[in-house]
């Protein structure tokens, strides 16, 4: 009896431990990734040139270009994109809302500081691609968004639960200003003068999902963007096709780039996907990047 008791006991003791290092461990996780996400950073100042009506327009074509349609959504106006349960819900802010009660200064830092008008770190929002923008580019880009009809509700940004929070903590997530550098540092392949403009075009689109300096990345998890020296055994034509309609010689279902060319790349002009194409061709010549990876499913 005596000794049963004393089992009991020990149990007791190694229960009430172990809790004590679960709570301490949640206590650390939402510490740490509080002080992440509730840090606020300087931004460096924003010189916007002013935008004439050209300029203006040409805002409009590059937010569909650029992506900001295909998450900001309809009018810009915000919207709910995916929940990962228990690890985050991305709300993606209404811009035209978010414009009327911010200055130029504050929504130039959010496009390509990663630092949001709070001066927040942004995580989604790739801002560390769009590091690669100019001054007249980002002007046109807020001129474009303060240019539209006000409207829509006001929406929170991201909202963190407890597996996303442990990510954070333990450093999986990097912020935008985290992914900076790589973005910096890492360019595509210079292939000369006569194909410069395409590769600056290749730069600030393709490298969202094709990696930084365009050899191949995971974009999000299990869905793999090739490097793109695979377009070098394009044609043309065949890469033509591909930039309007998302679809590959072989008629193969390309899920994500089938609506990167629906929603986005359709909006280059004919001269500019032949620019592209010539660079990739040039770049190809000289670069392999490693094979592409596939999904296991
Ligand atoms: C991949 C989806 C995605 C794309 C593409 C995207 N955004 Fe965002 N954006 C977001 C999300 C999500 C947030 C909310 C905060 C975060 O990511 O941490 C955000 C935040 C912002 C903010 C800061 C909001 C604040 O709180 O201050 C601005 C400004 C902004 N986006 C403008 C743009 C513009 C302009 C473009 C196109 C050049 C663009 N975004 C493209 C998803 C995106
Ligand atoms: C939103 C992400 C995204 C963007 C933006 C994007 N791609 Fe892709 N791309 C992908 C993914 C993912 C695949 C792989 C699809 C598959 O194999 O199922 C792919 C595949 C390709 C392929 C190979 C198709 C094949 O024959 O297998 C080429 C070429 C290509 N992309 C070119 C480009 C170019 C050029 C741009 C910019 C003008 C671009 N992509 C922008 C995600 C993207």
């Amino acid at each position: 009896m005596r000794k049963a008791l004393r089992w009991f006991g020990w149990t007791v003791v190694c229960l009430v431990g172990l809790l004590a290092i679960a709570l301490l461990f949640a206590f650390w996780v939402w510490f740490f990734s509080a002080r992440l996400l509730g840090a606020t950073h300087e931004a460096a100042p924003e010189r916007l040139p002013a935008v004439d009506a050209t300029q203006l327009a040409e805002g409009g074509r590059q937010a569909r270009i650029l992506g900001c349609y295909s998450c900001h959504g309809e009018g810009l106006r915000g919207r709910m994109m995916f929940e990962a349960p228990n690890v985050v819900r991305v709300w993606v802010p209404n811009l035209v809302e978010l414009a009327a009660r911010t200055t130029d200064q504050q929504l130039a830092q959010g496009i390509r500081q990663g630092i949001g008008h709070d001066g927040r770190a942004l995580y989604v929002m790739p801002s560390a691609l769009y590091s690669r923008l100019n001054e007249a580019e980002v002007a046109a880009l807020v001129a474009y968004i303060r240019s539209l009809p006000p409207g829509g509700d006001r929406l929170s940004n991201l909202e963190w639960g407890p597996i996303g929070r442990f990510a954070l903590a333990m450093g999986g997530f990097p912020s935008q200003r985290d992914r900076m550098e790589e973005f910096r540092t890492r360019l595509p392949f210079d292939a000369g003068p006569a194909t410069a403009f395409g590769r600056r075009l290749v730069s600030l689109q393709c490298a969202g999902c094709h990696a930084p300096d365009l050899s191949g990345d995971e974009s999000m998890p299990d869905v793999f963007s090739p490097g793109l020296s695979i377009a070098g055994a394009y044609s043309r034509d065949q890469f033509r096709v591909l930039m309007r309609t998302g679809r590959p010689p072989g008629g193969r279902d390309l899920g994500m780039m089938r609506e990167a060319a629906l929603n986005e790349l359709r909006h280059y002009t004919d001269a500019e996907i032949d620019q592209i194409y010539d660079y990739l061709q040039a770049r190809a010549r000289r670069v392999t990047d490693p094979p592409p990876r596939t999904s296991q499913r």
